[in-house]
């Protein structure tokens, strides 16, 4: 093989890969929600801007992920206000962390406890593209069948499709850890700290990317997107993190660094 011809190939291999990326869209089979309507939401990001996880703003200074997107304070940076990853549009507010608070019982083999707290150096400003979310109290359990949205620039499906880099959102009904933990499904992987939702056929659900995300039911954030078997296979819903079994954690550790910023 001579030397251009050599050149050309990588070329296109290259080209192959960065396409198949940009082509793997966003949620499977969702929508995309009124630009800025989900004024919660933010992009996790390397320094070179890629998209990494999702995330939610539970204050000005305080951004809820799951553990498992843990890349080093140093490494991550935090988008809120976007709709395009792609296109700047105005209203993106870029914040670099402070500090990381992962679960201290986060465990990566069984994904149990997968929530992070990220402090942000400096307050968010809120207006109308960027706003807060809201959580459930402690241990506020919510029903089987409930419809709830997820949202996220992840994947819109295991494979590839075309899609922009917008962000996307779906309606997934809750499934019951019962159902979920069954010898047909998950098969007791599924602890108190997890929530499942999706529909028994499949064809709806998070994905790769969507991690970190929120699960929004009436109102407030019951679920983080954490982990699934492939995407929107039938019998086995998305898992997402309990956020009503983390409320007192998430309260006492933004007070614990709020009166310590106090103090010095
Ligand atoms: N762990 C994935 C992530 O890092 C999220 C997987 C969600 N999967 C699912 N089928 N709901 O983005």
């Amino acid at each position: 093989m001579d030397l251009p011809f050599l050149l050309v190939c990588i070329l296109l291999e290259v080209l192959a890969v960065k396409c198949q990326n940009a082509a793997q869209g966003r949620i499977v089979n969702g929508y995309e929600p009124i630009p800025h309507s989900i004024t919660y939401i933010v992009s996790i990001q390397t320094m070179d801007r890629q998209h990494i996880c999702g995330g939610f703003l539970i204050n000005k200074y305080w951004v809820v992920t799951a553990a498992h997107c843990n890349i080093g304070v140093n490494k991550m940076m935090i988008v809120a206000g976007d709709h395009s990853l792609s296109i700047y549009e105005g209203t993106e507010q870029e914040m670099l962390p402070q500090l990381l608070v992962p679960h201290p019982a986060y465990n990566s083999t069984t994904n149990n406890n997968d929530i992070m707290l990220i402090k942000l150096r400096a307050p968010i400003y809120l207006n109308s593209y960027v706003s807060i979310a809201l959580l459930p109290r402690q241990d506020t359990s919510v029903q089987e069948g409930k419809m709830c949205r997820v949202s996220g620039w992840g994947y819109t499906n295991p494979e590839g499709g075309t899609v922009p880099s917008t962000l996307r959102t779906v309606k997934l009904p809750i499934v019951s850890t019962e159902k979920c933990n069954s010898s047909a499904s998950f098969n007791g992987i599924i602890t108190e700290n997890m929530l499942c939702a999706g529909y028994s056929i499949g064809g709806k659900d998070a994905c790769q990317g969507d991690s970190g995300g929120p699960l929004v039911c009436d109102g407030r954030v019951y679920g983080v997107v954490s982990w699934g078997k492939g995407c929107a296979d039938a019998q086995f819903p998305g898992v997402y993190t309990a956020v009503s079994k983390f409320r007192r954690w998430i309260d006492n550790t933004i007070f614990s660094y709020y009166s310590r910023c106090k103090k010095n």
